[in-house]
């Protein structure tokens, strides 16, 4: 029953030790992605999203409850995972082929030295920088080097990407491009994501499930399914039901914030 769930968060509660005591940071934590699925997360700043990435990386322990990825609780961090970032970190002394092709210096694989450049090249054209692979990181601008830092993520074809706010630094239209550079690559190779953003039109444009986090210790306050039919396209948030989502999820981040009363009729944690 539960091998089709990628992800899980179960019970998971966890507090920083810091000098004025311990911080409550996570409390009570449930969420499950299912294998192919595409989930958003969103709440106030501050709130342990980039906390909840560090765990299901195994970057980190949980004081309490249990991360599970592809039903094995995480004890640390593994090659079947990838991740992104809001700042790229990219190596400015490597070409941007070479930065694509570092993980799988790192992973073991079967592929010899040709097939990587050949499956590193062809991730670059799906993303649209075909003719960049050999120019450094400053010469790409920030949606590009965005790109090339996303075929990093998922050049070892992790099962699970991990992604922190990645589209956050860049421009509205660049980042609506980007929108559908996932999807491209989604379909081309399909894994299971993990999405923290702070933009709600993002997380229903992207993904199967928004999950609003509470204010902080957080926990899961409000899960959203996105209904939208076949391909997703930018029209699509122009429509009656994206208007109604998005207002449905201000509402809850509203709450998370503590800036609206809680309607406890709809919570679904
Ligand atoms: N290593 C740490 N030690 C102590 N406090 C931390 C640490 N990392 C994050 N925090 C605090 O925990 C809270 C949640 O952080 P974070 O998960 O980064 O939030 P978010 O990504 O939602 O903005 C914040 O108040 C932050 O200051
Ligand atoms: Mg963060």
């Amino acid at each position: 029953m539960t091998d089709a769930i990628q992800i899980a968060l179960r019970g998971v509660t966890h507090a920083y030790k810091t000098d004025s005591g311990p911080l409550p940071v996570l409390r009570d934590l449930n969420i499950e992605i299912p294998e192919g699925e595409f989930c958003a997360v969103v709440g106030p700043s501050g709130c342990g999203k980039s906390t909840l990435t560090r765990l299901i990386a195994g970057l980190m322990r949980a004081d309490q409850g249990d991360v599970i990825l592809h039903g094995e609780k995480v004890k640390g961090p593994k090659n079947t995972v990838g991740m992104a970032f809001q700042n790229p970190v990219l190596l400015e002394w490597r070409t941007i082929l070479d930065n694509v092709l570092l993980p799988l210096e790192i992973v073991p694989t079967k592929l010899n030295k040709a097939e990587r450049r050949d499956r590193a090249r062809s991730l670059l054209k799906l993303v649209g920088l075909e003719g960049f692979e050999d120019k450094r990181p400053s010469e790409l601008s920030g949606g590009m080097r965005q790109r090339a830092s996303l075929c990093r993520a998922i050049v070892h074809k992790p099962e699970v990407l991990i992604m922190d706010e990645p589209f956050g630094a860049l421009d509205a239209f660049t980042r609506e491009d980007l929108w559908q550079t996932m999807h491209n690559l989604r379909e081309e190779e399909p894994f299971t994501c993990l999405l923290i953003t702070h933009d709600l039109r993002e997380s229903i444009f992207l993904a199967d499930e928004v999950v609003v986090l509470s204010g902080r210790p957080a926990t899961a306050q409000y899960k959203l399914r996105v209904t939208f039919e076949g391909k997703r396209k930018l029209d699509d948030l122009y429509t009656q039901k994206a208007t109604d989502m998005l207002a449905i999820l201000r509402h809850q981040i509203e709450i998370a914030q503590g800036r609206a009363p809680a309607d406890d009729a709809e919570a679904a944690a």
